[in-house]
Order: C-alpha cells, then sequence, then structure tokens
C-alpha cells in the first residue's frame, strides 16, 4: 500500500513584525490591550505592495525543498491554498511553478476553502498520491490578506497577517497521514466573506472582507472540536495519543477553547497567533514549520493539523512525523 509523509517544510514571514502599538500609530481606533484581550495578537506581519502570494509561497517553498533534500523537478504536483490570489488567472500555483523555475510539467492548482485551504489542500495532494498517480507534491498555504482588509473597519482588520507554509508530501511504504477529514456548510457563508467580484472592468459590490466575530467564534470551536475527534477516532486512538494540536491560528480564545474539549493540555498546542496573527491558509504550516525548525515536534510523534474558514469549511488531518 502507498502512503504519504512529510519530507520537508518551510515557511516565508514578509518584513519586520507589526505590533499592535504600530497599528495605533497608523491611526486605528484601538489599542495593544484590547487586541491582546480579546484575540491574544500582539505582532504580524505584512507584505509590501509589490510582493504577491506566489512570492512568499515561492520563499516558503524553496526552504520546503530544501529541508527535504529534494530539488524543484523532483516535484510531480503542486497544491497551493490561497484566497488572495495574485490574480484572477492564471493560478497561484502556476505562477509558483514559474518561480522555482520548474522544468518537469508538474500539475498545478489553487485550492480556495480560505482558513482550511492548508487542510484541503494536503487532503487532495494526498489522495493523488496514495492513489500511485504522483509522488512527490509541494502544498502551500499563502496568503496576503492585508489586501482585502478594511482598514477602516477595527473589527476585523487588527486580526489578520500575510505569510505563507509548505510542505513537501511523498509517497512513503508507512504513514504519515494516518486519516483525514473534510466538511463544509456553505448555508453559513455570510458570517465570513467577502462578497464582491470583478465584472465588466469594474469592482461590483463589496471588496473587503466582513465578519460577524461572535458567530465564528462559536462556530469554530464547535466544530474544529468535532473534526478531531473524527480524524482520532478514524484512525483508531485516542485523544490522549496525540503529542501536537495545530489548530489554524485565528485567536487564542478559540485555540483554548478548543483543546479544553478535547482535553489536550495548552502546552501541547502549538501557537502562532500571538506573533503571526491570522494568516488564513498559511497559519498552519507556518505553525507546523516552526514547531518542527525549534525541535518540540520530532520524528515519530503524532500531530493533528485542524483548519476552519469561510464558507463554511473545516477539516482535519492526524500524522505520524
Ligand atoms: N479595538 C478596540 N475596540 C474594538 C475593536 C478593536 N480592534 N474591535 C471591536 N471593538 C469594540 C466594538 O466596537 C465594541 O464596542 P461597543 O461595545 O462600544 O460597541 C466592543 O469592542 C465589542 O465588540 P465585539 O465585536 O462584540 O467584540 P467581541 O468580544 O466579539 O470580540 C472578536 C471581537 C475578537 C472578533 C471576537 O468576536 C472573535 O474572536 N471572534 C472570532 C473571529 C475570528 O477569530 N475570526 C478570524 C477569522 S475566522 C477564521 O479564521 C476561522
Amino acid at each position: 500500500m502507498i502512503f504519504a509523509r512529510i519530507a520537508g517544510t518551510g515557511s516565508c514571514l514578509p518584513g519586520d513584525p507589526v505590533s499592535n502599538d504600530d497599528l495605533v500609530a497608523r491611526g486605528i481606533d484601538t489599542s495593544d490591550q484590547w487586541i491582546v484581550e480579546r484575540t491574544g495578537i500582539r505582532t504580524r506581519h505584512l507584505a509590501p505592495a509589490d510582493v504577491g502570494s506566489s512570492d512568499l509561497a515561492c520563499t516558503a517553498s524553496r526552504r520546503a525543498l530544501e529541508a527535504a533534500g529534494v530539488g524543484p523537478d523532483d516535484i510531480d504536483l503542486i497544491v497551493v491554498a490561497t484566497s488572495t490570489p495574485d490574480c484572477i488567472f492564471p493560478s497561484t500555483a502556476a505562477l509558483l511553478q514559474s518561480k522555482l523555475g520548474m522544468k518537469s510539467g508538474a500539475a498545478a492548482f489553487d485550492v480556495q476553502a480560505v482558513c482550511s485551504g492548508f487542510i484541503y489542500g494536503l487532503t487532495v495532494a494526498e489522495k493523488f498520491i496514495r492513489s500511485g498517480s504522483h509522488r512527490r507534491a509541494l502544498v502551500v498555504g499563502a496568503e496576503v490578506f492585508s489586501r482585502i482588509l478594511d482598514w477602516s473597519d477595527r473589527g476585523t482588520c487588527v486580526l489578520f497577517g500575510d505569510g505563507a507554509g509548505a510542505v513537501v508530501l511523498e509517497a512513503a511504504e508507512a504513514p504519515g497521514i494516518l486519516s483525514t477529514a473534510l466538511h463544509a456548510d456553505g448555508s453559513h457563508h455570510p458570517i465570513l466573506c467577502v462578497p464582491g467580484n470583478v465584472a465588466g472592468g469594474q469592482v461590483i459590490g463589496d471588496p473587503f472582507l466582513r465578519m460577524d466575530g461572535q458567530a465564528v467564534f462559536k462556530f469554530a470551536v464547535k466544530v474544529l472540536g468535532e473534526v478531531a475527534l473524527e480524524v482520532v477516532e478514524q484512525a483508531g486512538i485516542r485523544v490522549a495519543d496525540i503529542d501536537w494540536l495545530i489548530p489554524h491560528q485565528a485567536n487564542i480564545r478559540i485555540l483554548q477553547a478548543t483543546a479544553k474539549r478535547l482535553g489536550i493540555d495548552m502546552d501541547r498546542v502549538v501557537t502562532t497567533v500571538d506573533r503571526h496573527g491570522n494568516t488564513s491558509a498559511a497559519s498552519i504550516p507556518l505553525a507546523l514549520d516552526l514547531a518542527i525548525r525549534d525541535g518540540r515536534i520530532r520524528p515519530g510523534q503524532r500531530i493533528i493539523l485542524e483548519g476552519v474558514g469561510g464558507g463554511f469549511t473545516w477539516g482535519a488531518a492526524l500524522l505520524q512525523y
């Protein structure tokens, strides 16, 4: 049987950290105390105007390829999860392929599942590899959410940041990824969305991120708890057998409430939301890369990666590193 395992990880955060006080200095009607108390966020990274998701994806991918000990042309599938692509088309994955200088003709496409995008992308790539059709995939979450924020809406603009995380996923004789679960319920689309679009050369409707924060909070905690249990049960193990929980980094209170529901101590939860803010599809691979590089995640350990985002979409992957 063919399995899929993570062979290398990489990440990229643009520029210097931007603190809550920096946002106040830029004229946003907020305070460090409000943001820290409600969200746990202290800093985030914001990409300069000439840096797009594909640029961040390229740096993160090069680091993941190096960690895996392979070159760009050893990849035969690229999946990029993003809700902030460089352009309407071509896909960010195709642009990434070009920036990596790949000549091998690897398949390349984007998935759009907002903050669950990396879990969707990882699951899709895992199925390609397990089917035997592909051997080695680059799976990337890359975002420049700063471009879709209404900087006059203090209820949303303080929450997000830019960044990218990447993994090399390759065929293996043993898992690797032990179980996955993906879900969506489109009826919840109004509580978190960017409703506008481009037509006839104009932006039609509202092009900024809109959110009902309290509704999102309740929904996120509920489904993050459920989907973590689903992948654990699917794999025939117990929550107590999990070494690390890496949830989508939306808000420290969502992470704490999810960990409490699952009976997992916060010292087994990887958190980056304090330093990165919410980087949407990038947050899970960014946190994974950080915890691997700082030595917390060690070979053989079991990790739950889980995400929830606009749509609503949610999902989880249980893996043995
Ligand atoms: N600074 C200061 N005051 C603020 C700010 C701010 N940045 N934002 C809102 N306020 C004020 C409001 O104006 C309001 O003031 P009022 O009482 O005078 O009217 C007060 O704070 C309370 O506002 P609420 O929106 O009710 O605040 P709440 O306690 O719900 O916290 C928050 C808002 C942090 C967004 C919370 O709802 C939350 O964490 N929701 C989860 C949403 C989330 O994490 N989204 C991320 C994207 S979704 C995802 O990734 C899955």
